[in-house]
């Protein structure tokens, strides 16, 4: 397999992780970014423990210039960014009604503008190399909205949005471009949700548990393999079963 640089937004989280493990399992040099240095530092020494050296760089993906330097940072060190995964999210759940602007421009700063900070700075790198694979993380609550997310879903459904727009524009340069939609796993994310309200959540998901990192991360790592070429504005939706629309 062709030795690629994989960037993954949010590594150090959940998902991220299983993202940058799975990649770095495949040959792939990998960098992330982090915002806290203390998680950081804990993060890339539980990665070096496991023989997994990830070249990270502090910045925050709502922040579109911080987002220019850390790319610009990153190419230095690793080369050209070829595999692109927009993973890093946040959520600030409450009713819309008693929502306020800050929960709902943190969310939508967070989790769909950063698509447009951290992707900007690679596309013409990509378009020139003519080849590249851009991953949106979005989520199941894009596709079928959840009471107290109005500014999540709206997010995550814009990610898709973005995806299909990008997909169509990028399609003759090699680059493919599409979105993963998880469904509810054992994150820290999704363990912060009330336990009551929680148990209720898995009940309605026809596997009967929450999802696992890894199962994640293995779709991403098939939308980003080579054999891969003709998968272009695809949603994948990886829930066990919790919601099967089209
Ligand atoms: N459908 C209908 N009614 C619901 C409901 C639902 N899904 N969820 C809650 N309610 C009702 C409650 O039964 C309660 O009703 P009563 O007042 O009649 O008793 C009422 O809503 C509570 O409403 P409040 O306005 O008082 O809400 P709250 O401030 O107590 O909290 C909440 C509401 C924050 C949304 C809380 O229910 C919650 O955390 N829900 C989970 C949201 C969720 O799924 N987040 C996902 C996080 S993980 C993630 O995002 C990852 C991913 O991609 C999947």
């Amino acid at each position: 397999m062709t030795q690629r640089t994989a960037f993954v937004t949010g590594g150090t989280g959940g998902i991220g992780s299983a993202i940058i493990r799975y990649l770095a399992s495949q040959g792939h040099r990998v960098a992330t970014n982090y915002r806290d240095e203390a998680k950081a530092e804990a993060w890339r020494q539980a990665m070096a423990r496991d023989g997994i050296e990830a070249f990270m760089v502090q910045g925050d993906v709502s922040d579109p210039v911080a987002c220019e330097a850390m790319v610009r940072a990153l190419e230095e060190k690793c080369g050209p960014v070829d595999i692109l995964v927009n993973n890093a999210g946040i959520t600030r759940d409450t009713t819309f009604h008693k929502m306020t602007y800050q929960q709902w421009t943190d969310v939508i700063n967070t989790n769909l503008n950063a698509c447009f900070n951290v992707t900007r700075p690679v596309i013409e790198g990509m378009r020139a190399r003519k080849w590249g694979r851009i991953v949106q993380i979005s989520s199941i609550n894009g596709q079928k909205g959840q009471y107290g997310q109005a500014n999540y879903a709206a997010a995550k459904a814009g990610m898709h949005g973005f995806t299909i727009s990008l997909a169509q524009e990028n399609a003759k340069f090699g680059i493919t471009v599409n979105t993963v939609s998880p469904g509810y796993v054992g994150t820290d994310m999704v363990m912060a949700v009330p336990e009551e309200v929680r148990e209720k959540i898995v009940a309605q998901i026809p596997v009967g548990r929450l999802g696992k990192p890894e199962e994640i991360a293995h779709a991403v790592a098939f939308f980003t393999g080579d054999q891969a070429a003709w998968i272009t504005g695809a949603n994948l939706a990886i829930n066990g079963g919790h919601y099967m629309g089209w």
